[in-house]
């Protein structure tokens, strides 16, 4: 874990960091995985999603959320008139876990360091936790996510507190499709955020 931190604290660039992922031997997940999932949208957008591990898909293509989950994040991104061009997306675990099973808690504090450097290199003023995961990870929060979803909290973020909501997985939504209802309103005042208004 140490190694981790140092390296991905020393990366200086997000090209950086992904070339120090590719080269860090410190996961076993790598062993499994076919290609590192880093990031896909646009480095320089306010707006940053943070997932959980890839899947499938993802692994096929070295891209999070391009599988159903990703098509539905897509269509939600779009209803709040955004797309993968005003949002960066990451995983906690860039590495698909065999068979999609949860990541273990060593898996996720030793690849914790490289998401902590990948969003202050990004540095969005709009985090978004997809699933309690990745907000238990990187705030430490135990609540469960019917309890922590579209509650405004703040990341610590390099020289300024990030604006940080969990929402649900949508994964979970094609599961549960009536939880939809929730998502939304999470999405508007995701939305609502980044223009600056006060509504909740
Ligand atoms: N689920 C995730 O958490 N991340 C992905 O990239 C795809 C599915």
């Amino acid at each position: 874990i140490a190694a981790a931190r140092d390296q991905a604290a020393s990366a200086a660039s997000l090209e950086d960091l992904q070339a120090c992922l590719a080269a860090f031997d410190g996961c076993n997940l790598k062993l499994t995985a076919k290609k590192l999932v880093f990031a896909d949208g646009n480095p320089q957008a306010r707006l940053m999603f943070v997932g959980e591990a890839p899947g499938r898909d993802e692994d096929l293509h070295g891209k999070p959320f391009v599988g159903r989950s990703g098509q539905l994040l897509d269509r939600m991104l779009e209803a709040i008139g955004l797309d993968r061009s005003s949002a960066y997306i990451a995983n906690v675990v860039p590495w698909r876990p065999p068979g999609n099973r949860t990541p273990t808690p060593q898996e996720t504090e030793i690849c914790k360091p490289f998401i902590v450097r990948q969003i202050e290199l990004v540095n969005p003023d709009v985090l978004v936790f997809l699933g309690a995961a990745s907000a238990k990870t990187l705030l430490g929060v135990q609540d469960g996510i019917r309890k922590m979803r579209g509650r405004w909290m703040s990341y610590p973020g390099k020289g300024k507190e990030i604006a940080a909501i969990a929402t649900y997985h949508p994964a979970y939504l094609l599961r549960s499709p009536l939880e939809k209802r929730l998502s939304w309103r999470d999405f508007l005042s995701i939305q609502d955020k980044l223009t600056g208004g006060s509504a909740t």
